[in-house]
């Protein structure tokens, strides 16, 4: 079956992470988030969680060249070779491009790009109510997503904590790069015809059923 190599894109806050853990299951396919792996990278000390750090905590966007050799070299393992499901990548049309210059190298191609809409003032909402798991960054919320124990992670009972990106001054900027810097590929995947639109303020399982709808007409369309 013809590859599912997918790009999950929205505002800061939108649901990409909680979707794309969900929809790696449905579909068997690697999920790769650039923010997941330049968190590891700082928790690591590494000379990238090193350069990325100031950016991140202010809620810039690292620079382009650090990005796409990172998410290039992770495109190339063995797991994202039948496809993927990108978060957070690309953010940039600069990035977008060089996504695309990469697949067209291998004969792949970008299969669409999911854009997860939802508000600013949404977005403030959860962010300043999410909760990560400090073992493997699994996503709650303080009200809508709640775990079961207060504080402790229903998939492997580690501790919750807040993300340093997740405080007001810095959520507000997160969203100001995000309509700057990120908005414009909203443009870039439409004239390819890639782009689909999820409305993101609905609840997550009500979310998840439309990203699955959509990609099951995808794959009637182009037999993917
Ligand atoms: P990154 O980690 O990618 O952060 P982000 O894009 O800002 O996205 P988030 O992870 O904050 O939100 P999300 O959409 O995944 O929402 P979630 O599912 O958690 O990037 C962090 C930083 O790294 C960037 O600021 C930048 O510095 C750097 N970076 C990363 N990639 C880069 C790149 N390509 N180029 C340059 N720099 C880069 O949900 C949020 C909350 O809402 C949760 O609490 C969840 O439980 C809740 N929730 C989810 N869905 C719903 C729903 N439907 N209804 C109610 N609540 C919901």
């Amino acid at each position: 079956m013809p590859e599912l190599n997918l790009i999950l894109f929205g505002p800061p806050g939108a649901g990409k992470g909680t979707q794309a853990d969900r929809l790696r299951i449905d579909f068997r396919l690697p999920f790769i988030s650039t923010g997941d792996m330049l968190r590891a990278n700082v928790k690591d000390g590494t000379e990238l969680g090193k350069q990325g750090k100031d950016y991140m905590d202010k809620g810039e966007l690292v620079p382009d060249e650090l990005i796409v050799a990172m998410a290039r070299e992770r495109l190339t393992e063995a797991d994202a070779q039948d496809g993927f499901i990108l978060d957070g990548f690309p953010r940039t049309i600069e990035q977008a491009n060089a996504l695309d210059a990469q697949l067209a190298e291998l004969k792949r191609r970008v299969t669409a790009a999911i854009l997860i809409d939802v508000p600013g003032e949404e977005v403030v909402r959860r962010l300043s109510g999410r909760r990560v798991c400090v073992k493997a960054g699994h996503n709650y919320h303080v009200d809508f997503d709640p775990p079961k124990r207060d504080g402790v992670c229903d998939q492997d009972g580690s501790r919750l904590i807040q993300r340093d990106d997740d405080k007001p001054e810095v959520i507000r900027n997160r969203l100001e790069v995000y309509h700057q810097q990120t908005e414009p590929l909203v443009s870039y995947y439409d004239q390819q015809g890639l782009m689909r639109r999820i409305d993101g303020t609905r609840s997550p399982e009500e979310v998840h059923d439309h990203i699955r709808a959509v990609i099951a007409t995808l794959r009637m369309e182009d037999d993917v």
